[in-house]
Formats: structure tokens, C-alpha cells, sequence
């Protein structure tokens, strides 16, 4: 007998097919992204790990939508990202995917609680539709006691955790991070992460992160490795969580 999957387990969430990004060094161009191919699955938590230069920031702001590929097409739940204006990636951006950013980027003048509906409300919603949800998205997250803060009272890991509620807000089909820990204590990093793996299995949000940190890629469920723009053919960790002596000992095998 077959089973066939739910038609949401078929779609991948993201699919980047043959993606490069040229960039101009020294009156050159220079492949800072190389034919990098991969899809993600709803409900998946995937890193993408690779040392300072190997072009992850650059790969992340193609996925979002903030940057096109020179080369490839990146597709969000079947959508090419590249079709269409500005406008049309802005609105599908808005829509479908929530960021978390290295330095949190909230707005220093609302408090807490605007901060985190103003997705929201860029959408033209009422936040006040969502309350149980985001009441109980700000309760995960351990920050329903700060709603009425501004940013500056808060500290780093509590402005973190203030953003990935924020990212969450809209129910985005995908989560974006680029290296959410970066800013970090170890201890708040740590929080952070465990966090981003609750709102996984919780909430089934679907995440990729970008980090050089082996312990925050040895919370997900799979991890990419990308090298001088490239990612390591068949190198792939699968399975995960991973112990970070793991993650670490791949590392070293890969020599990066
Ligand atoms: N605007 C740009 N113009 C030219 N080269 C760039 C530009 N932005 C990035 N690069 C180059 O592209 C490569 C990849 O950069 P990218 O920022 O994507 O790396 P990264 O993996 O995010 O690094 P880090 O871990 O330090 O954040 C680097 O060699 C960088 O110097
Ligand atoms: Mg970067």
C-alpha cells in the first residue's frame, strides 16, 4: 500500500535551483554564490554553516527577495521570487516570509507589543484579530510580561526573542535568519536557539538559519555547508538535532 503525503508535504516551502550571484572584485566578476541548489520542506529547520566570506549573507538576501540571482531561480511555495517588480517581491516578502536579523532591527519609539504586530498592520490586519495568537506567540517566547517596553529597556536576548515574535506574526510559510545569535551572550544564544527549535516543533514554522556558530547549526534538523560560494556536495548533515561535536567533526572532515 502507498501513503500518500498531505499536497502541503509536497510543495517545498523554498527551492533554490542553480543559483549564482556575481559580484565585481577588482574590475572582475567574481562568483560569490555558485550553483547552489537546494529545497526545504514545511516544517523543516535547516542551517546553512560556512566560515566569514563564503557568501551566506549574500545567498540569504537572494532567498528573501532582496537581491536576484545572476544566474538560477529561487522559487517560494512554487512562485518564482525574479518574476515580477519590486513591488511584486516586496508584497510576497511582506506575506510569506518572517526575518530575524544579527541586530534585531526593532523600532527604538513602539514598545514591544507594536513592534511585533507591526507586520501586521503593513498588511493592512488588525491586530487585535490576532490577540489569542499573538498573546500566546509572545508566552513561547517569554517575553509576554515585557509587552509595554520600549526596545532600549530590553536586553539582547529579550530583543531577540522580541523579533522572532515579530517574524512570526503573519504565520509566514518561511523564517529567515542570518546568524540570530551573533549578538549574543553564549547563554542568550543558547536561549535564542532552543527557542527557534521550539517554534519548529510547535508551531511547524519552517526556518532557515545562516550561522558559523556549530552550536546553533547542531539544533536543526539539517545542515548545509557552504564553501567559497558553493555547497559541499554530498556533505549534508541529516537527522538532526546534532550533538556539536558532530557538527564540529564535519567541519573538520570538510576542512572548512
Ligand atoms: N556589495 C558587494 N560588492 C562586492 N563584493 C561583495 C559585496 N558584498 C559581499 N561581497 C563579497 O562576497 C563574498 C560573500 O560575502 P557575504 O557577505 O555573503 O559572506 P558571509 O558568508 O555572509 O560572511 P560573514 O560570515 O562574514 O557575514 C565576500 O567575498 C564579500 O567580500
Ligand atoms: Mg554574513
Amino acid at each position: 500500500m502507498t501513503t500518500v503525503p498531505p499536497p502541503s508535504a509536497t510543495v517545498p516551502v523554498l527551492q533554490a535551483r542553480g543559483v549564482f550571484r556575481f559580484r565585481t572584485v577588482d574590475g572582475k566578476q567574481h562568483p560569490v554564490v555558485r550553483d547552489v541548489s537546494f529545497g526545504l520542506r514545511p516544517a523543516e529547520f535547516v542551517a546553512v554553516m560556512g566560515p566569514s566570506g563564503s557568501g551566506k549573507s549574500t545567498l540569504l538576501h537572494m532567498l528573501a527577495g532582496l537581491d536576484k540571482p545572476s544566474a538560477g531561480q529561487i522559487l517560494l511555495n512554487g512562485d518564482d521570487l525574479a518574476a515580477g517588480d519590486e513591488e511584486h517581491r516586496a508584497a510576497i516578502r511582506r506575506k510569506r516570509i518572517g526575518f530575524i536579523f544579527q541586530f534585531f532591527n526593532l523600532l527604538p519609539d513602539l514598545t514591544v507589543l507594536e513592534n511585533v504586530t507591526l507586520p501586521l498592520r503593513i498588511l493592512g490586519d488588525n491586530p487585535r484579530r490576532h490577540q489569542a495568537r499573538i498573546d500566546s506567540l509572545l508566552q513561547l517566547l517569554g517575553v509576554q510580561g515585557l509587552k509595554d517596553r520600549l526596545p532600549q529597556a530590553l536586553s539582547g536576548g529579550e530583543m531577540q526573542r522580541v523579533s522572532i515574535a515579530r517574524a512570526l506574526s503573519t504565520q509566514p510559510p518561511l523564517v529567515l535568519a542570518d546568524e540570530p545569535t551573533g549578538n549574543l551572550s553564549s547563554k542568550a544564544g543558547e536561549e535564542v536557539i532552543a527557542l527557534l527549535r521550539q517554534v519548529v516543533t510547535r508551531l511547524s514554522a519552517t526556518i532557515l538559519l545562516v550561522t558559523h556558530n556549530p552550536r546553533d547549526a547542531a539544533a536543526a534538523d539539517r545542515v548545509l555547508f557552504l564553501h567559497d560560494g558553493a555547497l559541499r556536495a554530498n556533505a549534508e548533515l541529516t537527522g538532526g538535532p546534532f550533538r556539536v561535536a558532530d557538527v564540529f567533526s564535519r567541519l573538520q572532515e570538510l576542512g572548512i
